[in-house]
């Protein structure tokens, strides 16, 4: 499970974080309150403010950091079953990791709607109006065209279903950059079963790592990337992650590298990976 936090050291505010969150810093958004970005009663008064947010995030702006290309590496290495993020950023398309491996729980700039017609589009036809500050309208009946982004009160897409299969089928669960503030994704934390070791990824304890730990859940409080890097030290994995990542920098060419940050020492040994009990103690 992922959120805003794994993109922060790829340069995108998150949400929550006091001062350098979105919600913190809305005057250039000019709207009466921080939710007011994501409702779909004040979209339709006013569409402008979400389409500056749009622009700030549509695909190409920015690029995957070393926490994605933790779960990209996951993905190759056929261990991951799902990423469930509530990212709209697309940096987890961008660092490989393929759809169907994916829940876009709060949706994608990938696609988008008319909000009166209800034709779909891909998201890329509009990319000119959104760049050029203009609200996109619906080539066929003219309607305002809303990317594909769960505003509040909307259902989630149906992939989000999957957790129902996906979720007592786990191993093992990483949550990462998230402060699981935000239902229904947030419950998914206690959808494993209770035998599975969590492990949080964060800079504070959130949700139940806060208020009801399980034995066996793992905290790794600081910042997202070197908390990865701890893991990946540990799981001896460190140059796959390089040939990775040089890999995928080679494809992005030249100012656009991803972010990596100085190593730490390693203080921790995974365990449980697929069923096979190994050791775990982090911290
Ligand atoms: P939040 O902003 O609520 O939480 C981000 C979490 O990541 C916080 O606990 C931060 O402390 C932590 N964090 C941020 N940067 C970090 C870093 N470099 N290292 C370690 N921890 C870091 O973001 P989300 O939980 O993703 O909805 O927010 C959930 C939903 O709320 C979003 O999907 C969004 C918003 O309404 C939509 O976009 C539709
Ligand atoms: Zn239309």
């Amino acid at each position: 499970m992922a959120g805003a936090g794994i993109s922060t050291p790829s340069g995108i505010p998150d949400f929550r974080s006091p001062g350098s969150g979105l919600y913190s810093n809305l005057e250039q958004y000019n709207i009466p309150y921080p939710e007011a970005i994501f409702e779909l009663m004040y979209f339709f008064v006013n569409p402008k403010p979400f389409f500056t947010l749009a622009k700030e995030l549509y695909p190409g702006n920015y690029r995957p950091n070393y926490a994605h290309y933790f779960l990209r590496l996951l993905h190759d290495k056929g261990l991951l079953l799902r990423l469930y993020t509530q990212n709209i950023d697309g940096l987890e398309r961008v660092a490989g990791i393929p759809p169907d491996k994916l829940v876009e729980a709060h949706g994608t700039f990938a696609t988008a709607t008319c909000t009166v017609c209800r034709r779909k589009f891909p998201g890329e036809d509009f990319r000119g109006d959104v760049m050029a500050d203009k609200v996109p309208h619906c080539p066929v009946c003219t309607g305002v065209i809303k990317p594909d982004i769960v505003f509040f009160g909307e259902e989630l897409p149906q992939r989000f279903f999957l957790h129902v299969t996906d979720f007592p089928m786990a191993d093992l669960l990483f949550i990462i950059g998230t402060s699981l503030e935000v239902e229904p994704f947030a419950s998914l934390a206690g959808a494993v079963r209770s035998s599975v070791p969590r492990v949080l990824i964060n800079r504070d304890l959130v949700g139940p790592f806060a208020w009801q730990q399980r034995y066996n859940d793992v905290a790794q409080l600081g910042d997202v990337v070197s908390g990865v890097e701890k893991l990946v030290e540990l799981l001896d994995w460190n140059e796959e992650m390089q040939t990775l990542i040089q890999k995928e920098k080679e494809k992005v060419g030249r100012g656009s590298e991803p972010c990596f940050p100085p190593s730490v020492s390693l203080f921790l040994v995974l365990g449980l990976f697929r069923g096979e009990q190994v050791h775990a103690c982090w911290g």
